[in-house]
């Protein structure tokens, strides 16, 4: 899809176009004539939120009504999800250019409505014979917004579909070579610094972890580091984004039962996420020095595969009993924070992670289940931007109890607990690693990829988590200010 800017008069405008309409409006600013107006009242008045189609043969135009004396990230929210009720219509009519202007709305909302319109009109297309059927041409009415706003915006949608396109390829086509090289093409593409470390290089460093996970795998190990470090940066220590890149998990010999192991291509999300995250960050310059750390394997039974009862020794010398192979994200996470720790002293490390099951069934797919230790401030930076871009954080306990639920009888700790609390002790298991570093845990288990559609996102990868975290950074600065 690509967008435009331009003066758009509602009045004389010849092509397809959609016209967002705050709740008060004067009549005559409307492209309407009486009748319609009478009509387009009656049906506004009954569903505050609908969209209204008037012919204006061979074009047509979409009214979307709207509340807008709700409170503004709710307005946004429901100006995606109307978005996606949109795009559904351009396709029944065959759309593929249209225009969007509005009456009685401000640029955020534009903004808000055109982002549904890309997250919306996202599918997987890769291996579909017959190409489905895409939006191709925004035009964005210019008295909202200046070029440059509306690069920045597409700049980081752009970095969405890449996330969504990663996720949803499955394994076959992306195992951590794959992945690892394709990184290092986007970060060639936008001059950030990569370094791809192979199996003997794992190996040198110790990272037990890793190589305990990917045992089983025909395909080799591979580590990423991506630095952005712009100059005049606002933090002198960087800040670490460390993604789970589990490339398949089949649960290992703990092998994941019947339907279980469905949709688990897009276990490697949270390394997708936070590769976009830092790409969006340099593609936009944002004054951050970020470095993510990607471990990436897939998981698998064979006869070599790790097993329950091993005792691992990961990177920071920690030992570990794994109690079950299927806790494998962990594992390859505690080396990448530990190496992480230990090889950049990052002022915050924040991990993102399709982390557990347990996630899921405490909140559902309605948000990031999220942890954190010494990290109040930027934590609280990040609910409230979790509530602007509406990709929610529900902050769990994280109390010194569920330490004990860890602890082994045979090493310093072990991979996974009793059945309570699971997500929680999940995170305890990485906060571990993290030592005394501020540390924020994004469990995405259950909005990285969704099995039925939600909203704007259709079934598949989501990208979730991305705006949040690139609001986050946008915003940074407030952290630093207050400490
Ligand atoms: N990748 C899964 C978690 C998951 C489950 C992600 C569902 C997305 C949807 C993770 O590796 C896993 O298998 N977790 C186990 C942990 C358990 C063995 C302690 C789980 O949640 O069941
Ligand atoms: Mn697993
Ligand atoms: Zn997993």
């Amino acid at each position: 899809m690509d967008y435009t800017l331009e003066q758009i008069y509602p009045k004389e405008y010849k092509g397809d176009l959609i016209l967002l309409h705050g709740s008060e409006v004067a009549d005559r600013t409307m492209p309407l004539a009486k009748k319609e107006l009478e009509y387009l009242r009656s049906r506004c008045g009954e569903e505050k939120e609908t969209v209204v189609v008037f012919d204006r043969l061979p074009h047509h135009l979409y009214v979307v009504c709207f509340d807008s004396e709700q409170e503004e990230p709710l307005c946004q929210e429901r100006l995606r999800r109307l978005a996606d009720q949109v795009v559904g219509l351009l396709k029944a009519d065959k759309v593929a250019s249209v225009a969007v202007t509005g009456v009685g709305v401000i640029a955020e909302e534009v903004v808000a409505f055109v982002e549904g319109l890309q997250l919306a009109d996202y599918s997987f297309d890769r291996y579909k014979g017959k190409k489905p059927y895409h939006l191709e041409h925004v035009a964005v009415d210019s008295t909202f917004l200046t070029p440059e706003e509306l690069d920045r915006s597409v700049r980081l949608w752009r970095r969405i579909d890449w996330c969504r396109q990663m996720v949803d390829t499955p394994v076959a086509d992306l195992n951590a070579d794959r992945f690892a090289k394709e990184l290092e093409q986007q970060a060639k593409s936008l001059g950030v610094d990569c370094t791809v470390l192979n199996k003997k290089k794992i190996e040198a460093l110790r990272m037990g972890g890793l190589l305990a996970v990917n045992k089983g795998s025909v395909d080799e190990p591979r580590f990423v580091v991506l630095e952005y470090h712009p100059d005049g940066a606002i933090n002198p220590k960087p800040l670490a984004l460390v993604g789970k890149g589990i490339m398949y998990d089949t649960g290992g010999l703990n092998i994941k039962p019947d339907d279980y192991m469905q949709e688990m291509k897009s276990d490697m999300a949270g390394a997708a996420t936070m590769a976009s995250v830092l790409f969006a960050a340099a593609a936009n310059r944002l004054p951050v020095h970020l470095v993510a750390f990607l471990p990436l394997t897939d998981n698998r039974p064979s006869f070599n595969a790790y097993a329950a009862d091993d005792v691992l020794t990961m990177y920071d010398g920690t030992t570990v009993e794994v109690v079950n192979t299927d806790a494998e994200g962990r594992l390859i996470l505690a080396d990448a924070i530990a190496y992480a720790v230990a090889n950049y002293q990052p002022e915050l490390l924040i991990d993102a992670a399709t982390l557990t099951g347990a996630a899921v069934r405490a909140i559902g797919t309605y948000g990031i289940a999220a942890m954190q230790q010494h990290a109040d401030n930027p934590f609280n930076l990040l609910r409230i931007m979790g509530n602007q871009v509406y990709e929610r954080v529900a902050e769990f306990p994280f109390w010194s109890e569920y330490d004990k639920l860890i602890e082994s009888e045979v090493a310093d700790i072990k991979n996974c607990g009793i059945a309570q609390a699971g997500a929680i002790t999940a995170g305890k298991f990485l906060a571990h690693f993290a030592k005394e570093t501020p540390y924020i845990h994004l469990d995405i288990a259950g909005v990285a990829f969704f099995s039925k559609k939600q909203h704007y996102y259709r079934p598949g990868a989501s990208g979730f988590g991305i705006r949040l975290l690139y609001a986050f950074l946008q915003t940074y600065e407030m952290v630093k200010i207050k400490n």
